[in-house]
């Protein structure tokens, strides 16, 4: 008999229909150029290099005109649902893979779009990790460095320093079965910034798989230079 886990598939969900303002890119940040290509269509490279992907769907905003163009040949469904938050484009997305025929045990790999450094080896590592794991888990990296939080009345003063021991740092792709995160972002609504948090809420205590730093979300403007001499020595 083929057991539950060794049936189920994975799938790539990324959201991609944010504006990415605090990049400043003057558009949304996805589509800016890093090494002579989009950000986005960096990160659908490395996707396709992750073999055991069965497929990949991207979400986009209703008035996306872009996608296309950026994109260039990589095999990917495409959805034009985008929601207000990720947390609403995500969950948006999901409907889109049901509607494909993704079933609610298969694995969906949630991926930011502006993640675009994420290396098939490190997705590889997580698929691994927890495609026998009954929650399902996330890239993350433990915190090096001393934590401050800013007080409440002046942001650039320290209020004081957390303890960092046994904190981490939450990356993409966070890898859980379809049905459990349509039920976790449905119950958590709009304000979680990643999949892992909804479905902590629903009491579960997603796998932590070691990343890397290389894996970070181009978020701003300084970003987009650092992944340029990345990728360049990379080629
Ligand atoms: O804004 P943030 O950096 O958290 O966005 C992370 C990812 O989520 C990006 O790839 C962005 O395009 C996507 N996103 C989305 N829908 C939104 C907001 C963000 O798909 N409403």
């Amino acid at each position: 008999m083929v057991s539950r886990s060794s049936a189920a598939r994975c799938y790539a969900l990324v959201p991609c229909a944010g504006a990415g303002e605090r990049a400043g890119a003057g558009g949304p940040k996805q589509y800016r150029a890093v090494g002579g290509r989009s950000v986005v269509w960096h990160t659908l490279a490395a996707l396709s290099g992750v073999s055991r992907l069965a497929g990949t769907l991207v979400v986009l905003s209703a008035a996306d005109g872009e996608f296309e163009r950026h994109a260039g040949e990589a095999a990917c469904w495409t959805a034009r649902v985008g929601g207000a938050t990720r947390a609403a484009s995500v969950a948006n997305g999901l409907a889109a893979l049901r509607e494909r025929g993704v079933r609610d045990d298969d694995w969906v790999l949630v991926h930011d779009a502006a993640r675009c450094l994420v290396l098939p080896s490190d997705i590889e590592r997580l698929i691994e990790a927890c495609e026998h794991d009954a929650v399902g888990g996330l890239l993350a990296l433990p915190v090096a460095d001393t934590l401050k939080r800013g007080s409440p009345g002046d942001a650039e003063r320290v209020a004081l320093t957390l303890d960092r021991r046994s904190l981490w740092q939450a990356q993409t792709p966070q890898m859980f079965r379809l049905g459990l995160l349509g039920e976790a972002l449905a119950r958590a609504g709009d304000a979680v910034t990643d999949e892992a948090s909804a479905v902590e809420l629903l009491g579960h205590s997603p796998r932590l798989v070691r990343g890397s730093l290389e894996n970070f979300k181009l978020t701003w403007p300084a970003d987009f230079a650092l992944a340029e001499r990345l990728l360049r020595t990379r080629a």
